[in-house]
């Protein structure tokens, strides 16, 4: 087997979330593939990095009254505890607001204009007036042109599933200031796609791309390429680009460039030569890990880019698909959406590594998380048949026979087989077929287990006359156990590491098909848990906790968190819920969010407060709310809340009343007025 040099990577997380389940796919797949590549003796380095740039990084730093380069610093190191739990092995992991991803991107950038590649044109998009600052699509909201449903997405429709250009959208809206954009004109530049088109189509069908995938791209060559806009103005985090003051690098074009900081950067500290990995007529081998949801800017721009600025190609850029949770879409609501950090505070994180690797094929259709299935699979696989092997044999080693294993192999033609189908499971693993190499290594493990019911040694060791046996299928038992922890040393590094420390050697491809004998081997020490049901659903209760408002930041001088512990003494009643409604009347009611800019008793009523409430874009509205046994006016001040803002103004004795406010509760003193979650802003639609 001849040594290749291979550089792998993963998608780069947005700097602006926390890593989910849905991104843990994908880090552990391509994780368990670099420790393959590493355990095969190649040359193979793992790099990724977080993708700090762009807009929504930008306001969500502005929200949080910080600046983006702080924001980003403190999610790396979220991200990087994150990936350290489930023991993703990166060599390096950087971010794309990196020294050397600006001198990456400038280098592309200006060997790309040089040739010719790049265009500039005016073009007119929508500018928010109050932020002084031009929309992304999915900054501007407003009503669909195609059947009217209120406060639509800038660029589609979810009521009807039209897409369209957010210049057509009815009565648009900023959703970062709630202003009505006006158009503007500005310079853009672009990336001349369609000049690369040939050799995109050459690349694609050189087994670069799965088959759905190369299927995929064909629909684009068919239709196209179009030009590509790789500029932004400012303001925007991200990359000045060289020579156009202003004007900044889109964050897609940098974000692939940090595959090469990142690399760049480990190489230098490493003494790596980074040329010899990137040159066009380079022997080494490059592949990208990522998502079929953004295989259009791996397998189009990116090669593009790279070949129009003098660097090689990827060799192949892998794609798989969504992970969905117990049959369905990670929802909020359900508790299936799972940040990385919920699970590790619950369960061990081999237990996903293995389920994960148990599912997961070289095609691109998604996964399903089936919490029932992961318990079950987990406790019958990992801890009901890999561990019960070792279960079954350390003991008697220990205790009867001086912790040292046989001299002997007592069923040679068994140990060959198990070593035999080394070949065929590291093909697995080579193809990305990890569930073909687990259902293989399962089926011996059942072999394992079979050899040691019918020997039996917890009989043959009470028979003094049969010591040497017992001692032998022990022994055998081991070594069987051996070979089969060496092929999931990649799926399970940390349960590997420790069944390393128990066998006293190291789990290797070059060591794996000579038996241990007369070998003294350690005191067994549990080596996985069960899945415990109570832990799984404590992390979704936690996934669930986690999304719902956060009503202590909201509520000033205590008033809620009182009224909540008076009324958790008694039960809450809950009334019937009422009839359906289609989505389209839904639609019609206009929920937003308010802050209470002021709130004074009514002379004269008992019941009611007046509001004056702030909805966004310089508009109040004046409401007057039936909550006053609930509340004291002056708590409410300052509070973020929901109003109904296309209720009809009703005319009350004591004026007009603009809306509704939402509260929870059967009325009276028991009454709740329902708060946004953080960084909800006055105007914004609730949905
Ligand atoms: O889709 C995403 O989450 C992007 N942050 C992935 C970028 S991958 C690479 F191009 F940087
Ligand atoms: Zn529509």
């Amino acid at each position: 087997m001849s040594q290749r040099k291979i550089l792998i990577t993963s998608a780069l997380p947005y700097a602006n979330g926390p890593i989910h389940l849905g991104h843990l796919l994908e880090y552990i797949q391509t994780d368990i593939w670099s420790r393959f590549q590493k355990a095969r003796g190649h040359e193979c380095y793992y790099v990724c990095a977080d993708d700090a740039h762009g807009t929504p990084i930008m306001l969500k730093a502005q929200q949080q009254g910080i600046a983006p380069e702080q924001m980003i610093a403190q999610t790396k190191i979220e991200h990087e505890a994150d990936f350290a739990g489930f023991a993703i092995g990166f060599d390096n992991y950087y971010s794309t607001h990196s020294e050397e991803n600006r001198e990456f991107a400038s280098l592309i950038y200006q060997r790309l204009d040089q040739a010719g590649y790049i265009k500039r044109k005016t073009i007119s998009q929508l500018y928010d007036p109050q932020k002084n600052m031009f929309l992304p699509d999915r900054f501007v909201k407003g009503d669909c042109p195609k059947c009217g449903a209120l406060d639509q997405n800038g660029d589609s429709c979810d009521v009807c599933g039209a897409t369209y250009s957010p210049t057509d959208v009815k009565n648009p809206r900023s959703v970062v200031s709630g202003a009505t954009p006006v158009l503007k004109d500005s310079e853009h530049y672009f990336f001349d796609l369609p000049a690369f088109s040939q050799m995109l189509q050459d690349w694609t069908r050189s087994g670069a791309l799965q088959e759905e995938m190369a299927n995929k791209l064909q629909e684009w060559f068919t239709d196209g390429l179009q030009m590509w806009d790789i500029s932004r103005d400012a303001p925007y985090f991200g990359f000045e680009i060289p020579g156009a003051p202003g004007k900044f690098f889109y964050v897609w074009l940098d974000a692939p460039i940090g595959y090469l900081a990142s690399f760049k950067n480990y190489c230098d500290t490493n003494n790596i030569d980074f040329d010899s990995f990137w040159q066009p007529d380079s022997n080494a081998e490059v592949y990208h890990f990522i998502g079929k949801d953004i295989i259009y800017f791996h397998s189009l721009f990116w090669p593009a880019m790279l070949e129009g600025a003098g660097f090689r190609k990827p060799n192949a850029v892998y794609a798989h698909g969504f992970v969905t949770v117990n049959g369905a879409k990670m929802s909020k609501s359900r508790g299936t959406f799972i940040k990385a950090r919920s699970y590790l505070d619950n369960l061990n994180p081999e237990y996903l590594r293995y389920y994960f690797a148990s599912k997961l094929t070289s095609g691109i259709t998604d996964l399903d998380l089936n919490l029932d299935d992961f318990t079950q699979k987990v406790n019958a696989d990992l801890v009901g048949k890999v561990v019960n092997i070792a279960s079954r044999c350390a003991g008697f080693i220990s205790k009867r026979f001086d912790g040292k294993l046989s001299a002997t192999v007592a069923e040679p033609a068994l140990l060959k087989e198990f070593v035999a189908a080394g070949n065929s499971i590291a093909d697995s693993f080579e193809k990305r077929e990890f569930a073909r190499a687990i259902r293989d290594i399962m089926a011996l493990a059942d072999k394992a287990n079979q050899y040691i019911d019918n020997k039996a040694p917890w009989v043959l060791v009470k028979d003094d006359a049969r010591q040497q046996e017992a001692h032998d299928v022990c022994s055998m038992g081991l070594n069987l156990f051996r070979v089969l922890m060496h092929y999931l040393k990649p799926v399970l590094p940390v349960m590997a590491g420790d069944v390393e420390a128990f066998l006293n050697t190291e789990l290797s491809w070059q060591n794996y098909q000579t038996p241990l004998v007369n070998h003294a081997i350690n005191p067994f020490k549990a080596l996985m848990q069960r899945v415990d049901p109570a832990k799984v659903a404590a992390m979704v209760e936690a996934s669930t906790d986690n999304l719902q408002a956060t009503p202590q930041t909201q509520v000033p001088a205590g008033a809620k968190q009182a009224k909540t512990t008076e009324k958790s003494a008694a039960p809450a009643g809950r009334e019937p819920i009422s009839d359906t409604i289609s989505i389209e009347d839904f639609a019609k009611i206009d929920l937003r969010v308010a802050k209470i800019v002021s709130a004074s008793a009514v002379e004269g009523a008992d019941k009611l407060v007046q509001l004056q409430l702030d909805i966004g874009n310089g508009e109040t509205r004046q409401v007057f709310a039936g909550i006053k046994a609930a509340y004291t006016p002056e708590d409410l001040v300052g509070r973020s809340t929901v109003m109904v803002a296309n209720l009809a103004p009703r005319k009350m004795r004591f004026g007009l009343s603009e809306g509704m406010v939402l509260a929870a509760g059967p009325g009276g003193g028991d009454l709740f007025i329902l708060s946004p979650d953080d960084g909800a802003l006055p105007g914004m639609r609730v949905k």
